[in-house]
């Protein structure tokens, strides 16, 4: 059998990604009751980690410690990979040796290029491009406290990003309708858009955007790697807040979610993440619980 990897939401079918989804909240519920579950006792995962983290890091190796098996952090500061050992070469070694490899890095091709010679699972926790990871918390949160996203509305406010992107995606496969309200030169890859014209609508108007969504996400202004662009982006992204008084013209049992960290007073109100719609903590908490569901969908034959 040819090895699964989750580099995109694209590598899982529609039908995959609703099972895991739905396979998450029944991951938390054993978890709430206490119960054991370790199907992948004496499996070890790698984490490459290019790139800051608090939840991936936390969840994917809490995920792995509950399920019995283990995952080893690597920075680049400690291997090879940070001396230039070609990535080919160290895929072929490090899948050689573990079960499962996750890598947060700035190049997708990278990433591409591990899976490429991994023989191994190779999940993709962040590049410049995609975060699809959050994107499998966020759908759990919304399936959990609203139901099926199917025909929704979803409003992306601010920075075309790796997560606006992986919204695109999810749109196709979760087959929901998404506004973008972005400013003019931070518009998300128009390939992407293009491929999906039939539901992705970009504007230059929040409010517009945000008019009987059923949903509303958004993210910092300035990526990893762009802290450079912090205070430019600042001042091109005036406007692009989500606030409560933003959320008021979305749809009345509307949700708001953001992957966090969160910067209040830039992307977000002050107010914004305490306010009765927001479900983000929800949303944090359940990265543990798809991404569990993520590693048993590859692991657990
Ligand atoms: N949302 C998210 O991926 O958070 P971290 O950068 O803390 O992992
Ligand atoms: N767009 C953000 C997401 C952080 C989880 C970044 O890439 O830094």
């Amino acid at each position: 059998m040819t090895t699964r990897h989750f580099l995109t939401l694209r590598d899982l079918s529609s039908d995959e990604l609703r099972n895991l989804v739905k396979r998450a909240s029944e991951l938390k519920d054993i978890r709430n009751r206490g119960e054991v579950y370790e199907p992948l006792k004496n499996k070890v995962m790698s984490m490459i980690f290019e790139k800051s983290s608090t939840r991936t890091r936390v969840s994917f190796e809490a995920g792995m410690a509950q399920f019995g098996g283990h995952a080893m952090f690597l920075s680049p500061r400690d291997t090879q990979l940070g001396r230039g050992e070609p990535i080919s070469d160290s895929a072929r070694v490090i899948s050689s040796m573990v079960d499962v490899v996750m890598i947060r890095t700035f190049s997708h091709k990278l990433v591409q290029e591990f899976a490429a010679n991994s023989s191994v699972p190779v999940i993709n926790a962040l590049t410049d491009e995609y975060h699809p990871c959050q994107l499998l918390a966020d759908m759990q949160t919304y399936f959990e406290h609203r139901g099926d996203i199917q025909g929704k509305t979803v409003t992306w406010i601010g920075d075309g990003n790796n997560m606006c992107h992986s919204y695109i995606n999810a749109a196709r496969q979760f087959d929901f309708k998404l506004n973008i309200a972005c400013p003019e030169g931070f518009d998300p890859d128009m390939t992407l858009v293009e491929e999906n014209k039939e539901r992705v609508f970009i504007t230059r108007s929040p409010q517009e955007a945000v008019t009987n969504s059923d949903l509303v996400v958004t993210d910092v202004w300035a990526s990893m790697g762009q802290e450079e662009e912090q205070k430019e982006r600042e001042e091109k992204f005036t406007g692009f807040q989500v606030s409560p008084e933003l959320m008021d013209h979305a749809n009345q049992d509307a949700l708001f979610m953001h992957c966090l960290p969160a910067h209040r007073g830039e992307e977000i109100s002050m107010d914004m993440m305490e306010d009765p719609r927001s479900v983000v903590y929800d949303e944090a908490e359940n990265r543990l619980h798809a991404q569990k569901a993520l590693l048993e969908f590859l692991l657990v034959k």
